[in-house]
């Protein structure tokens, strides 16, 4: 069982349908425009469910999960430590695809503005963190290392973060 959390209009969605995986899953977003997006990219299939929270709280999701998974999540979070911490109580793996993976010298965030669809715009922000704040915040959830897999194709990586036995 999956944990998408930020799922947006559910590509991820579009991910593993190309694939041919039929997993269960659970998508998370903040934003009711996006997730009505994600409602019609589903077509109600029965495996995926979709709730609106934030991901620092993460109060509506209550089971445990095999892989929670964070796709171009964890850069438009206000808290990107807060929901980690969350994860990493409520499923046994965290994988996160970043597509502007941690490696700067310095913190920095910027404001955008997203097109939800039917003319409106919401703002969001776009991080890009330091080295030395993931390194803090994966020490807090107790992750001892990071598989990084890069992506030939784009600057994305994505990291499967590792625990202590
Ligand atoms: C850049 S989009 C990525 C969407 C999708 N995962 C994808 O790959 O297309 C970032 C997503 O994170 C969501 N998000 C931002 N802050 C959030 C929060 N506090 N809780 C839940 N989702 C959040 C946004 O609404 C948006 O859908």
């Amino acid at each position: 069982m999956i944990l998408n959390i930020g799922c947006g209009d559910a590509n991820l969605y579009e991910c593993f349908k190309e694939r041919k995986l039929i997993v269960s899953c659970v998508r998370v977003d903040i934003l009711h425009p996006l997730l009505n997006a994600a409602r019609t990219t589903i077509m109600g299939d029965p495996n995926v469910s979709l709730i609106q929270d934030d991901s620092d709280r993460l109060d509506k999701v209550k089971k445990e999960y095999d892989i929670a998974i964070y796709c171009h999540t964890i850069e438009a979070l206000c808290s990107p430590k807060g929901s980690l911490l969350k994860a990493r109580k409520l499923a046994k793996e965290i994988v996160i695809r970043s597509f502007e993976p941690p490696e700067f010298e310095t913190d920095a965030v910027e404001l955008r503005n997203k097109d939800v669809g039917e003319g409106k715009e919401v703002p969001y922000i776009r991080r890009k963190m330091s080295r030395d704040y993931y390194r803090l915040i994966l020490s807090k959830i107790g992750c001892t290392s990071v598989d990084v897999y890069p992506d030939g194709t784009s600057k994305d990586q994505v990291h499967e973060l590792q625990y202590k036995a």
